[in-house]
């Protein structure tokens, strides 16, 4: 049962309705955690209440209570991150956005506006409905659109499409006062003023509420195709992959991958990864509107692995198989996920990426580990995963990750490139990131929520 006193929850009950005022410790289970890896993940605080409001007039009511009392108010959307963002951690109530989940599509202007608690996959299904698609994609399905903007969510088609940010037209955003500010418009341009949204975009919960979006929609691609193209060699598949971004040409993901992880996952979906030949892949991705630029491009591909040395391409146009290759690519880091100590997602310039891998290769060695590295080579974001090694202490852990940010940032990487900072990477904030940016957010945390209510504990690290 929540500590919250009991007039602050009746007022809350007056707002969203008894029945969206969640206080049973067992239902309130389901709202506390996210698939942040087990190695880092905070422990959440069981003393929250969950409210669920229906509308955005509902949620600036639910602020301006949360304002008054001082109470913290940890926003839900999917409870897919990776960094602890949506985990709360101060007694307070968690805000789930699960009953605003409206997307209405406007196909004659391409764009979609959608409530923040609308489920990625409702978003693909009700554009899918007029031919038209999200370009960008973030990974899980059940992430809330609400949190994928919040937390300017990347995925492996970045190389093309750019990551969420590159999508939002508007928003309406309320603030922690409980006013609301309706940013944008369903334009493309839009150069009125100050560009608000995008101190929103990937705020990471910290500074206003997003109830609602304008999302660019494009018309779907005609043709796609997946091309698995293996290599005896890590070096080999990486240098290919160097060469394809130089092709003219850029792939809808470019992707890298060993035999090891990738049968891993296999395996953990009862599935077979189809490739016998080679231990290294690379997984291209194309999307075309002809399918004559399609097989241009097919030709291109394979006139390039052949150069590079690799090992017998598999290219296919099937539905269902390119599904299923995806599939496996996709639930790495579920296979994984019992086993780590916490997913990495440094990200470094294109140019560096190889010598990235051999430093990874290099910190294998001294410490005679396996670092499973995969992911998105095609924008400099691969995944290196720190297991559980046996034996191995909680201190060495961190010293193994500091190992791989370290190697990053010597290459003039970033210590995150889609996942965000939340509530693990925040110890690393003030060696990485200095103290006039943090200042300076703290001043506009302080300017927009000067009480300190919206996800206190994230983001910034401790006075
Ligand atoms: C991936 C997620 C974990 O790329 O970012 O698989
Ligand atoms: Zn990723």
């Amino acid at each position: 049962m929540s500590a919250l006193p009991r007039p602050i929850i009746n007022e809350l009950r007056a707002v969203v309705g008894d029945t969206w005022v969640v206080v049973e410790e067992k239902a309130i289970e389901r709202y506390l955690y996210d698939e942040t890896a087990y190695g880092v993940r905070p422990q959440p605080i069981k003393d929250v209440i969950v409210v669920k409001p229906g509308s955005t007039e509902e949620v600036a009511e639910v602020l301006r209570i949360a304002n008054k009392y001082k109470v913290p108010v940890y926003v839900r959307g999917g409870g897919t991150g990776l960094v602890g963002g949506a985990i709360p951690i101060k007694p307070g109530i968690v805000m789930s956005l699960e009953r605003m989940d409206k997307v209405i599509i406007d196909s004659e202007n391409m764009v979609a506006e959608v409530e923040a608690g609308a489920s990625f996959g409702k978003l693909l299904e009700e554009a899918d409905k007029h031919n038209l698609m999200f370009p960008a994609h973030p990974g899980d399905e059940g992430a809330s659109v609400g949190g994928l903007i919040a937390c300017n969510a990347g995925g492996s088609r970045a190389v093309k499409t750019g990551v969420v940010r590159s999508y939002v037209l508007g928003l309406e955003v309320v603030l922690p006062s409980g006013e609301v500010l309706k940013l944008g418009a369903k334009t493309i341009k839009n150069n009125f003023g100050y560009n608000l949204a995008h101190l929103f975009i990937g705020s990471e919960g910290i500074l206003g509420v997003i109830t609602r979006a304008y999302l660019r929609l494009y018309p779907k691609w005609g043709y796609t195709a997946t091309v698995i193209i293996p290599f005896d060699s890590r070096v080999k598949a990486f240098r290919a992959a160097k060469k394809l971004l130089f092709s003219g040409f850029i792939p809808l993901a470019l992707e890298y991958f060993d035999r090891r992880v990738i049968e891993t996952s296999a395996k953990y979906l009862g599935l077979q990864w189809p490739i016998k030949e080679g231990d290294y892949f690379l997984m291209i991705m194309l999307a075309e509107a002809l399918e004559d630029t399609l097989f241009l491009e097919l030709e291109y591909l394979d006139r390039v692995a052949r150069e590079e040395e690799s090992l017998e391409p598999f290219a296919t146009q099937r539905d269902d198989e390119q599904k299923t290759l995806l599939k496996i690519r996709s639930e790495i880091f579920s296979s994984l996920k019992s086993e780590t100590f916490d997913i990495l997602d440094t990200t470094v310039p294109l140019g560096n990426v190889d010598r990235f891998i051999e430093n990874i290769i290099d910190v294998e060695k001294r410490y005679g580990i396996w670092l499973p590295v995969y992911g998105h080579v095609g924008d400099g974001n691969v995944h290196v995963h720190v297991l559980n090694y046996q034996g191995f202490s909680r201190d060495q852990l961190e010293k193994i990750t500091e190992e791989v940010y370290n190697a990053a940032l010597m290459l003039g990487g970033v210590i995150t490139g889609e996942h965000g900072i939340g509530y693990i990477r925040r110890k690393y904030v003030k060696r990485l990131l200095g103290d006039t940016w943090i200042e300076t957010m703290r001043k506009l945390k302080a300017v927009l929520d000067p009480n300190n209510v919206l996800n206190p504990g994230k983001v910034l690290p401790e006075e």
